[in-house]
């Protein structure tokens, strides 16, 4: 690992994977598309995909990155495959494309601590205007977009890995404090019903296959983030229980930022089928923080929104890392001139991103799919690219290099380094069954529709 810098312990890793996993996708996506989703049966779904399809594809990652100790596209190359580095290209791609928007969205978030560090609660009224002036928005994203680069050129271990150990758990604790109040509120039990009892009839396709989405999003899964955390992780570290509290640890702050949420907004008695999207979060916190009084509400509201911004910056440091990596290990360029020039590209490709949210009509109302009844921005276009067709399209490609090109005896022997016990165990079994079968035949059909349903409006189920 000479040179590369490598985690520091084992909780380090965690530490690091688990700070990529919670982020906006946690905490501004999941609840807004828990709304558009029908509610329970979205997150049922979820959490379903999370166990069965995600898991065993966040194992492989890792075993592929600790394995190579290189970065998605090296990795496969590494191991003699060079064809299947195909996964590290789209991985890149994909990494630019979600980092170009998360970075906008980052700016919004760290751009509401400002206001509300100020005392400004009207803000929550004025999510719309707000978007819409890509200047202010546009001075936000450019500060947060630095940050990620400066701890990017710092290298792994010294920039990830500290803020994520301190910030990570101080976020889990207010949230926490946060359900605890938003459960308290007069009429927050219609919501906690609609978000915890599945009305089955609301489970579509289009319901599955943005499920899975986000719990690919969620997890930072499917374009070789993890192999590359990975090929920093020692070779005595047993990674199925650092899967496991990585899974877990982004699940809980996923659910309970729904939960919050969803309680939230039944107390004020606001529609539960949010078709808002985006803006939930928003346009619904500042209010709540303002009922706290002027010098608590400031208090809390600015510490989360400032810790989400920092729960966003561990994430988008982690994309960030993804295409650095790459240039610094196979061109072996500088890592300062990899990371602010990659930085710069992906600024560049974010800006009609900024544009996307009324700055702009032809971003905003960017597309128009067929048999749709709605156009799609063009930040919202990105994430049915990345995050709901590249992200699977990526697990489906790894679970199949997994299975049946590296082959199940190679992945279980990396595996056994750190976890002894594990060839003959069930957990292998059950590992092995979902990486060769469930992965491939799930992901693959679900791919296909997705993309028919989606971009060409054709409905087969
Ligand atoms: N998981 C992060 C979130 O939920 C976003 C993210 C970081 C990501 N790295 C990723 C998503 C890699 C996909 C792939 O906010």
């Amino acid at each position: 690992m000479a040179g590369r810098g490598g985690f520091s312990s084992k909780f380090g890793f965690i530490a690091a994977a688990a700070g990529s996993a919670v982020g906006l996708g946690n905490i501004w996506q999941f609840p807004f598309k828990v709304s558009q989703g029908g509610g329970a049966a979205f997150v049922l779904m979820y959490v379903l995909f999370i166990f069965i399809l995600c898991f065993p594809i966040m194992i492989a990652e890792i075993a592929i990155g600790r394995k190579t100790q290189k970065n998605p596209v090296g990795a496969f190359v590494d191991m003699g495959f060079k064809k299947w580095s195909v996964i590290g290209i789209l991985g890149i791609v994909c990494g630019i494309l979600i980092l170009s928007f998360y970075n906008v969205v980052a700016g919004w978030a760290f751009g509401y601590f400002l206001e509300i560090s100020q005392g400004n609660f009207g803000i929550g009224k004025e999510f719309s205007a707000f978007t819409a002036d890509t200047t202010t928005v546009g001075i936000y994203s450019t500060m947060f977009m630095l940050a990620t680069a400066f701890i990017v050129s710092q290298g792994v271990s010294s920039g990830i890995e500290k803020a994520s150990k301190i910030l990570m758990p101080t976020l889990l604790f207010l949230l926490i404090g946060l359900v605890i109040y938003s459960l308290t509120l007069d009429g927050a039990m219609r919501g906690v019903e609609y978000y915890l009892i599945p009305d089955f009839s609301k489970i579509t396709f289009k319901v599955a296959y943005t499920a899975l989405g986000q719990g690919f999003f969620s997890l930072s899964l499917g374009m070789g983030a993890l192999i590359t955390y990975g090929s920093y992780v020692g070779k005595n570290d047993n990674m199925v229980s650092s899967a496991v509290m990585i899974m877990i640890a982004d699940m809980t702050i996923s659910l309970l930022s729904g939960l919050m949420m969803f309680a939230l907004i039944a107390s004020q008695g606001l529609d539960l089928n949010s078709k808002g999207g985006a803006g939930l979060i928003f346009t619904v916190l500042p209010g709540v923080f303002q009922n706290f009084g002027s010098v608590l509400g400031i208090i809390v509201g600015a510490a989360f929104f400032l810790l989400l911004s920092f729960a966003a910056l561990t994430s988008t440091v982690s994309l960030l890392e993804v295409p650095v990596a790459y240039l610094v290990d196979e061109y072996k360029i500088n890592r300062k001139l990899a990371v602010w020039g990659m930085a710069l590209l992906i600024f560049l490709v974010g800006i009609p991103s900024l544009y996307a949210n009324g700055g702009s009509d032809f971003f905003t109302n960017f597309i128009t799919y067929p048999g749709a009844d709605a156009s799609s921005s063009f930040m919202d276009f990105v994430g049915h690219v990345a995050n709901d067709t590249f992200l699977p399209l990526g697990g489906l490609l790894i679970s199949i290099f997994t299975a049946y090109v590296w082959k199940k005896h190679n992945f279980s022997a990396e595996i056994a380094q750190g976890n002894p016990t594990f060839v003959g165990s069930w957990q292998e079994k059950i590992i092995h069954f979902t990486i060769s079968y469930v992965c491939p035949s799930i992901l693959g059909t679900i791919f296909i529709l997705t993309v028919l349903d989606r971009f060409f409006g054709v409905k087969l189920i």
